[in-house]
């Protein structure tokens, strides 16, 4: 009796960390600095739905590149002056994470795609974001909601495409496909976004993620 009540609790552990397991863990570098809250409201394999809820974002103007890697590092130097005070207040701003690149993706291989960086606005700074020529503030009004898919190591040119494709072909005849499709449509049927957590010097644990970025309301009732 004592050993079958004790395989029935090392049973429900072994459960117990499995769903653990299947929600991804907050980054770890949010442990350290600020990152936008959010909800996980599903979870499945190889895709996690998000609900975030008034972000505030300090965003570059499109940056058209044929690299996402390079579009990102002149994107991320703009905002680091701008966090590190060449704004109108000359007020220095806490280093957030992650770093935003939203890619919308060119038709042919050699054309230029269109890039937009963008770091989170710290919720100290949110009721009065500095302003900055060319460098627009925007609140995610509301809920935003986002499919992720997390991956590691530094990002390439290589992988950033191949991961959404990833992302994408996971969501298929999921109840979050038809939604996602349609708020990627709004910009461009191919956008997505790469959310990048660590910095270029930390070398091993890093994390990034995949977000196709919709609007809940047309997934249907059963979204809390
Ligand atoms: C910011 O710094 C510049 C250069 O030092 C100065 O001219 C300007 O008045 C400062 N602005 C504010 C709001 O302190």
């Amino acid at each position: 009796m004592a050993r079958r009540s004790s395989r029935l609790l090392l049973a429900s552990a072994v459960l117990a960390l499995a769903v653990l397991a299947a929600a991804a863990a907050v980054p770890p570098t949010c442990e350290r600095i600020e990152c936008p809250a959010y909800e996980v409201v599903d979870s499945a394999n190889g895709f996690e739905i998000r609900r975030y809820t008034d972000a505030m974002w300090v965003s570059t103007a499109p940056i058209e590149d044929i690299s996402f890697v390079s579009a990102t590092r002149s994107g991320f130097l703009q905002l680091f002056n701008y966090i590190q005070g060449k704004n109108a207040y000359n007020e220095t701003i806490e280093m957030t994470a992650p770093v935003l690149t939203e890619v919308s993706p060119s038709d042919g291989p050699f054309c230029a795609s269109s890039f937009v960086v963008s770091f989170y606005v710290p919720a100290k700074n949110q009721p009065d974001p500095p302003p900055a020529d060319g460098l627009p503030v925007r609140r995610w009004a509301g809920d935003r909601y986002a499919a992720v898919r997390r991956f590691g190591g530094f990002v390439s040119d290589a992988d950033v495409g191949e991961q959404a494709a990833r992302l994408d072909a996971s969501l298929q005849g999921t109840r979050w496909a038809a939604a996602v499709n349609e708020g990627r449509s709004g910009s461009q049927p191919t956008s997505y976004t790469v959310a990048q957590y660590n910095s270029p010097f930390e070398f091993s644990g890093r994390v990034n993620e995949i977000w196709m970025l919709f609007d809940a309301a047309k997934v249907g009732s059963d979204v809390n």
